[in-house]
């Protein structure tokens, strides 16, 4: 057989083929696997959006024919009311928001729509892996912005060479961050982005897929708040975290009409969009205040406190996050060495333990691990507790 594609060769290894394959062992042995690997939430979608779409599903044949693509405009207005409500951004249905099937499918697309092979791309490392992915999928070029932990976790734009941001055609951003937890502590950063986008001619795309998972007080803003980001840039949104609609595949594209055609353009080509009956739950989701509640934070919460603890007491380093539902946990000293994809494949093989490797995000993320707290509370202290006999050898 011939060889497929050299864009999907081009791809890194996938770092977390091996944890998956050793996951799907364990559990064939029907070993007791902890799974904090992947951020998949396990709380239920709440009950009102179930119970719409059955009701759609059930009662209205009409919404099993093909979708409208690009959203129903009762979607698209739900979209922009829900902008305009949760961060005061005025955008327009008709050309400022796009329905996307989940926001890791249009940051894939958007990469397609908008770069020829060999055209740079600005991602941060570590990052959640699509915004690297999506570069070389579409034939493009990456230049790392490290995030480090001196520096907030947040690129430091003044270290771009000039030549390469002239060059750049688009940034990928994501805060709160995947996978380092990192949240925009004031309106500074996303000010010099726009800055700097502006100077460049560079489109930004914010990943806003975290917002509404929030500890305590802090509040999450939106890039598109940010005066001029519209000029230059769009934000994702999904609605996977927000309403634990991971499985449902919907998310979203809002801001720049100019960003967003081309995108709904490469769309049209190969999707037929999200299914009525799903969007007409958006619909539904967003009028609604059933977003992720408070009782559902309080259990994130919960486990956040126990594990992050814990964590520390064993010789990890982690920071209490103010959002999303990870943990960015420094491996101890004396593990150092292994690397972070040896230790979770050994973590796993030992405790049934399975947590993603920092290296799986990037070079920059090496010498982490990035644990999801999406299991019952009773869980982590069984975690603790293997945790400390894996560590103590
Ligand atoms: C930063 C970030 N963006 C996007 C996604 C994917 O969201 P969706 O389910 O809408 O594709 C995730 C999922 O974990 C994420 O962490």
């Amino acid at each position: 057989m011939k060889e497929y594609s050299k864009k999907l060769s081009a791809l890194p290894p996938y770092l977390f083929v091996k944890i998956n394959s050793l996951k799907k062992d364990a559990y064939a042995k029907k070993n007791d696997v902890i799974d904090l690997a992947m951020g998949n939430p396990d709380l239920p979608t709440p009950e009102g959006i179930v119970n719409c779409l059955v009701d759609t599903v059930k009662n209205h044949p009409g919404t099993h024919r093909y979708p409208q693509a690009k959203g129903m405009p009762k979607l698209r207005k739900a979209i922009c009311d829900w902008y305009k409500k949760r961060f005061d951004v005025d955008l327009n249905p008709e050309n400022e928001a796009l329905v996307l099937i989940g926001s890791k499918e249009g940051i894939a697309h958007m990469c397609m729509a908008w770069l020829d092979p060999g055209e740079t791309v600005l991602v941060a490392n570590p990052a959640y892996p699509v915004h690297f992915n999506g570069v070389i999928l579409a034939g493009g070029t990456i230049y790392d912005m490290p995030l480090l932990p001196e520096n907030g976790w947040l690129p430091d734009l003044t270290k771009i060479p000039e030549k390469v941001a002239r060059k750049a055609k688009l940034m990928f951003l994501n805060y709160p961050n995947n996978p380092t937890t990192a949240v925009i502590e004031d309106d500074n950063f996303f000010k010099e982005v726009v800055r700097f986008a502006k100077k460049y001619d560079i489109i930004v795309c914010h990943d806003n897929a975290y917002s509404e998972v929030v500890f305590g007080d802090y509040e999450v803003p939106s890039f598109l708040q940010t005066p001029g980001a519209k000029d230059v840039g769009v934000e994702f949104y999904s609605l996977s975290k927000t309403y634990n609609m991971a499985g449902w595949r919907i998310g979203f594209c809002v801001g720049n009409p100019s960003v967003v055609a081309p995108l709904e353009k490469f769309k049209s080509f190969i999707d037929y969009g999200v299914p009525t009956f799903l969007q007409l739950a958006a619909v539904h989701a967003l009028n609604s205040d059933e977003k992720i509640n408070k009782d559902t934070m309080e259990e994130y919460k919960k486990r956040r406190d126990k594990f992050c603890d814990g964590l520390n007491k064993l010789g990890f380093v982690v920071e209490k996050p103010k959002s999303t539902m990870y943990l960015w946990a420094k491996i101890p000293e004396k593990f150092k060495s292994m690397g972070s994809l040896a230790f979770s494949e050994e973590l796993l093989k030992e405790t049934g333990i399975a947590a993603s490797p920092g290296v799986g995000f990037g070079s920059f993320g090496e010498g982490y691990l990035r644990f999801a707290l999406v299991t019952h509370f009773n869980r982590f202290h069984d975690a603790l507790i293997r945790l400390k006999k894996f560590v103590s050898k």
